[in-house]
């Protein structure tokens, strides 16, 4: 049976991490519908979308199918983001690579504006974007995505300033290094040497998984005072933000 409860759309939801939050909200209740490029089908959600979200005609198009089929959009997850391009220097990056980075911010962005004046109608709702910790701690060869992640952030907070009042909370989730214990992924030469110095840095016995950010997301979405914060799911890792 389909559950009846908040509908959810969730950006980025093929990525483990993604996945883990369409799982963790369905079983919450909420009716979450998966968008990704591939439209990928993903377990838990009541449906799953094709949409690139740098096509901004293909966005409308995509929400406007979830309003249409499930009704108003009150919780906004963005998990998506272009294939991070790591290990150049910023004094490397060409404008295109930094082009591609900062398109998820726009997409960010692109998402909100569709989305929030709909939740404002409802008289509430939840956006939660997950950014990176390396957005507040710069590793060698991570600046493009760590710059386009912080202002990922930045645009969120404001969001929790700007829509407090019509009762929609903004937040922000940022995962250090996650190891998917289901599917470890074979990481290149750069992030293997970026994961013995982070495993350093750590606390817990092992870095956080997929659905320990997951968990982190259904806090902020199941609360209705948590807003303009940042949950780090580092594994301890300290970060001076
Ligand atoms: N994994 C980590 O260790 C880690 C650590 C810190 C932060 N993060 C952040 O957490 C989020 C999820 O990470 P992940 O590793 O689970 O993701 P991932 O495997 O890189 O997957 C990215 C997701 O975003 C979607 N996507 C990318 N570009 C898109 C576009 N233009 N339009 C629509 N969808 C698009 C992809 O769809 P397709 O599959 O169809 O391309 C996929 O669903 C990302 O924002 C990432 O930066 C991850």
């Amino acid at each position: 049976m389909t559950p009846a409860g908040p509908v959810a759309l969730v950006a980025g939801a093929t990525g483990p991490i993604g996945r883990a939050v369409v799982r963790a909200l369905a079983s919450d209740g909420a009716r979450v519908v998966a968008l990704s490029r591939s439209g990928d089908q993903v377990r838990g959600c009541v449906q799953a979308l094709a949409c690139d979200l740098g096509d901004r005609t293909a966005l409308d198009d995509a929400v406007s199918t979830v309003e249409s089929t499930w009704g108003p959009v009150e919780v906004l997850v963005n998990a998506a983001h272009p294939p991070p391009e790591l290990g150049t220097a910023v004094a490397d990056l060409s404008a295109r690579v930094l082009a591609d980075q900062l398109a998820g911010v726009a997409a960010h962005a692109a998402l909100c504006a569709r989305i929030v004046p709909g939740m404002r109608l409802l008289g509430r709702g939840r956006v939660v974007y997950v950014a990176g910790a390396s957005m507040a701690r710069p590793l060698p060869g991570g600046g493009g995505y760590a710059a386009a992640k912080a202002a990922g952030a930045v645009l969120t907070r404001h969001l929790a300033l700007e829509e407090g009042p019509a009762g929609i909370t903004a937040n922000v989730v940022a995962p250090g290094r996650v190891v998917d214990p289901a599917s470890p992924r074979e990481p290149s030469a750069h992030a293997a040497a970026l994961g013995q110095e982070l495993a350093q840095r750590i606390t817990l016995p092992t870095f956080p998984s997929p659905d320990d950010v997951a968990c982190a997301v259904c806090l902020l979405v199941a609360s209705p005072a948590l807003t303009g914060q940042t949950i780090w799911v580092t594994g301890g890792e300290p970060i001076a933000a």
